[in-house]
């Protein structure tokens, strides 16, 4: 892709002078304010709509001094970094005493990533000298689905100069797709490695490289705002249903009457509002959002979603579609009614 540097660099400078910008990453877009600044810290939260003791990430650059942000690296955080950055992985690690509390939502943890996606690197670089740090939660309204173009950004918040927003920086549709893995350090003599936000680098790479099995998230874990049960959501209430159920409950819901989107992978059922994913975890992945969000634009009554598969590669989907489906019992129960 080629870089358009002098809107990079402004965007850096806007960035430098306390405004928010929106920057695409591998994963997801950000929406980033400079996280040595807490009134521009604050203004990500009251343009999201977040509750402010939810902490946000820090995005560095590739040879950034992490001793700024995290007061301990341990040698556990040395071999994930080696391993996967910049790429969709987030640390959780001990704060430094100088990071704002607006950005660790008051705890003593900082999450810091290095992401892999040019456009974000290059602006890191241009970013105080590559030596800053840029707090960006995803580019959404808090709950809702995060973007992952450009245009979903400006749908969610207006263009540029018309809302909260100073630029909005176009790095094509994330690669990935789904919000990075989010692993835990900051508890490693107790519990160990925690995973707190399974994503694209799957929680076996994670325990290949240190050697050792992760926990599951538990209560006493950081918050973790993806974690909530109802998160990810569009408008349309979505309904997770099984292949074998699939054609059944599509079947049923129209001779109720009921506008039906359906997302599904495989040929179990067909609607006339109708997104096909790959049967393969990183492509769907990759389609996840833009699908939600085109489905959630239909006027439908709901999305139903055929269940992918349970195995390991699919554990970061399977947790959006989850989240994003909180309630399928409640919702068919009601439409079929
Ligand atoms: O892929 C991503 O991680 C994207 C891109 C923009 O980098 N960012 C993202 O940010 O998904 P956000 O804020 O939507 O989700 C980040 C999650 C939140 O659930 C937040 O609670 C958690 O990371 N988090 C951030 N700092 C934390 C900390 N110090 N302790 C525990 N959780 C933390
Ligand atoms: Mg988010």
């Amino acid at each position: 892709m080629d870089l358009d540097l002098d809107a990079i660099r402004a965007a850096a400078r806007l960035l430098e002078a306390g405004r928010l910008v929106a920057m695409p990453t591998e994963t997801v877009y950000g929406l980033a304010a400079d996280a040595t600044n807490p009134a521009a810290v604050a203004a990500i939260f009251a343009a999201k709509g977040r509750p402010s003791n939810h902490p946000v990430i820090v995005h560095v650059a590739r040879d950034a001094d992490l001793t700024r942000w995290a007061s301990a690296i341990p040698d556990q955080a040395r071999q994930l970094i080696d391993a996967f950055w910049p790429g969709p992985l987030t640390l959780i690690l001990p704060r430094a005493s100088n990071v704002p509390a607006a950005v660790t939502g008051g705890q003593d943890s900082v999450g810091l990533r290095c992401p892999s996606h040019p456009v974000a690197q290059a602006l890191l670089k241009a970013f105080r000298g590559g030596q800053g740090g840029i707090a960006a939660p995803s580019a959404n309204r808090f709950g809702r689905v995060s973007p992952t173009t450009a245009q979903h950004v400006i749908d969610e918040f207006g263009a540029p100069g018309a809302g909260p927003l100073a630029a909005v920086l176009d790095g094509g549709q994330s690669e990935v797709g789904i919000e990075s893995t989010i692993v835990d350090l900051t508890r490693l003599a107790t519990r160990g490695p925690v995973l707190l936000r399974p994503g694209r680098i799957s929680a076996e790479q994670v325990e290949q490289v240190l050697g050792c099995a992760l926990a599951a998230s538990d209560t006493a874990a950081p918050r973790v705002s993806g974690s909530l049960d109802a998160h990810y959501a569009p408008q349309t209430p979505v309904a997770l249903v099984e292949s074998a159920a699939l054609e059944g409950i599509v079947t049923r819901l129209r001779a109720a009457g009921r506008r039906v989107a359906l997302m599904h992978w495989s040929d179990a059922a067909s609607a006339p509002l109708d997104a096909r994913l790959p049967a393969e975890p990183e492509a769907y992945a990759h389609g996840l959002y833009v699908s939600l969000r085109a489905l959630d634009t239909q006027g439908a009554d709901l999305i139903v979603v055929e269940k992918p598969p349970q195995d390991a590669h699919w554990q970061g989907v399977n947790d959006r579609l989850r989240r994003a489906a909180f309630d399928s019992a409640g919702v068919l129960e009601k439409l079929l009614g």
